[in-house]
């Protein structure tokens, strides 16, 4: 069985180890802020945090994830006082606001390690896919949170 850690807390999932983190969020974790897009790494709704990268959950396996810690935007602030979700409500990003939670943990990966960003740092580390087509507003308030 691996363990890990999801928001602090060891997980045992008794689940095939084949199952990807996304699910075992998901259904087992009941951490339903983590979005189900495309299942194939495309699109970047599944974003979580894993040992300080950003992750695309549906493209890891729970097995592979043997001591590891992860994060969900559940946990990414205790109070969702991180600057990053305050700069997307000051900046009001979302727009159907689905794809958004993996948004926010791609960004905050960003800032922790490029605390000054340029536009073009932020389309590098950004891959994530807005079908409503927020990008402008993400990059503004990724530079708000940037200070
Ligand atoms: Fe994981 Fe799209 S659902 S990248």
């Amino acid at each position: 069985m691996t363990r890990f850690t999801v928001n602090n807390q060891p997980v045992q999932y008794r689940m095939d180890p084949q199952t990807p983190l996304l699910w075992a969020l998901r259904d087992a974790s009941n951490l339903t802020g983590t979005k189900y897009g495309c299942g194939r790494g495309d699109c970047g709704a599944c974003t979580v945090i894993v040992d300080g990268e950003a992750v695309r959950s549906c493209t890891v396996t729970i097995a592979q994830l043997e001591g590891s810690f992860v994060t969900t935007i559940e946990a990414l602030s205790r109070d969702r006082s991180h600057a990053v979700q305050q700069a997307w409500a000051a900046e009001n990003v979302p727009q159907c606001g689905y794809c958004q939670s993996g948004m926010i943990m791609a960004a905050a990966v960003l800032l922790d390690k490029n605390p000054n960003p340029t536009d073009a740092d932020i389309d590098a580390a950004i891959t994530n896919i807005c079908p409503c087509g927020t990008y402008p507003r993400i990059r503004r308030a990724i530079r708000h949170a940037a200070g």
